[in-house]
């Protein structure tokens, strides 16, 4: 069984890990190593069929998490494997699922920006046509109950052929992607060795990608309770920590949470909107009015890399973020209780007790909670 290890956390443990991480690092080439030579062999040869038992496929893989995550969350009908992941990733990095192979997820997803559309508020497509959302980062995504903004997705195994589709992305019929990697020279090995058959269906496909997306993760040490990290934390980002928690000034954290993921994965409606059956959120999936309005409340982690603000980018930086919490969000019927209370008789909202040199530390706390490893991290990267 191989280990998925989280390197910058076994550092941090020192001795003992030194030499985990060594074992690691020796057991993964000797993987890659067993893999090359697997691929080598099998260059000429017709694509491997099910019955081949001398190929290995589908190795379990078993995750190492920090002890302050909560459980990973089990996913029989998709367990992850060393083969899979992989397979994942090379299909992230591919633009051979676009209809003119010119475009993959990465293309919107860069690894160095927090796996979001650098600097760009709506993302283009293939053919040239913007979005309509601000592209979203990428990580810690094992946890969460729906994807997209609007929670249009159920599962990340649901999620992946949504871009692949969609007109304003990578605009191709599934069935022509799947195709295209079933007549390709490296697909059909490594969706064997993921899934011991080498027939492509959406399914392997989706799975694949699901298993990959699941292992990318980022936390902040900064803010993750019963973390060692807490007390890494400057004074001045301490006092902005507390403006964060104080209700009558930020009251940030009912939303942003005081977790390892500083989200509570719910979906919310923070008055962006004076009349959010305009751009309706949630309730265009679950038509249940209480959803009217509702978008996923995201992650603070690594914000300075993920401008412009909000599903529609409509914040270009922190401080029109916390003049919109002070003076600028809307009342409605679905408005959340956390934030209702900030609003006068009339329905305005009442400015909030915090000086200037609170919001100041509030963006020092802020900007501190970031999370950078992943970025350079190989498992991640451009196979
Ligand atoms: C043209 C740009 C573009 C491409 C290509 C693209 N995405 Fe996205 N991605 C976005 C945008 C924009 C959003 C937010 C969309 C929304 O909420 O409606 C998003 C959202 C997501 C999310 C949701 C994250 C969350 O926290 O809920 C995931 C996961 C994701 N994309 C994965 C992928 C995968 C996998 C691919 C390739 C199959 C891909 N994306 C291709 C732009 C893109
Ligand atoms: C009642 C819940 C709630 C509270 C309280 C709240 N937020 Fe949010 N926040 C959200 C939701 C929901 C979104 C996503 C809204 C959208 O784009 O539709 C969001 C988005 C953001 C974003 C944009 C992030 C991105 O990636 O685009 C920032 C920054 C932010 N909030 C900061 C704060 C700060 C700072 C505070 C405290 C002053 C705060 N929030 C209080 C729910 C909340």
């Amino acid at each position: 069984m191989n280990k998925f290890v989280f390197d910058k956390f076994l550092k941090m443990m020192r001795f003992t890990s030194a030499i985990n991480y060594l074992l690691n690092g020796l057991r993964s080439s000797v993987w890659v190593l067993i893999l090359m030579l697997v691929m080598d062999s099998c260059k000429n040869d017709p694509p491997i069929i099910e019955s081949d038992n001398s190929v290995p496929c589908g190795t379990p893989v078993e995750l190492v998490l920090p002890d302050f995550y909560p459980p990973f969350p089990a996913t029989p009908d998709n367990p992850l494997t060393e083969e899979g992941i992989e397979l994942g990733r090379h299909l992230f990095y591919d633009p051979i699922l676009s209809g003119d192979n010119t475009q993959s997820c990465a293309s919107c997803h860069q690894q160095n920006a927090s796996f979001i559309d650098k600097d760009v508020k709506f993302s283009v497509g293939i053919d040239g046509q913007e979005g309509f959302r601000n592209s979203m980062p990428l990580f810690n995504l094992a946890y969460a109950r729906r994807y997209f903004w609007d929670g249009n997705s159920r599962s990340l195994e649901e999620l992946s052929t949504v871009p692949i589709e969609a007109e304003f992305e990578m605009h191709e019929n599934v069935f022509n992607a799947i195709r295209e990697l079933q007549e390709s020279d490296k697909y059909p090995g490594m969706f064997y060795r993921a899934f011991c058959d080498s027939t492509i269906t959406s399914e392997t496909m989706s799975k694949a990608m699901a298993q990959f997306l699941r292992t990318i993760f980022a936390t902040t040490l900064k803010i993750a309770p019963g973390s060692v990290g807490q007390q890494s934390r400057t004074p001045q980002e301490n006092r902005g920590f507390m403006v964060f928690l104080d209700e009558t000034k930020g009251d940030c954290f009912h939303c942003h949470v005081v977790n390892a993921f500083n989200t509570n994965f719910e979906f919310i409606n923070n008055g962006l909107s004076e009349d959010p059956t305009l751009d309706p959120g949630l309730f265009a999936h679950t038509a249940d009015p209480n959803d009217m309005g509702k978008f996923k409340v995201p992650s603070l982690i690594n914000l300075e890399y993920t401008a412009p603000f909000m599903h529609d980018g409509r914040f270009s930086s922190l401080d029109e973020v916390l003049d919109f919490y002070d003076t600028g969000f809307h009342s409605s019927p679905t408005l959340d209780p956390n934030l209702q209370k900030h609003l006068d008789p009339n329905g305005k909202p009442i400015p909030r007790a915090w000086s200037e040199q609170d919001k100041e530390d509030l963006k020092v706390f802020i900007r501190s909670l970031r999370d950078t490893a992943f970025f350079s991290d190989p498992r991640f990267s451009r196979p």
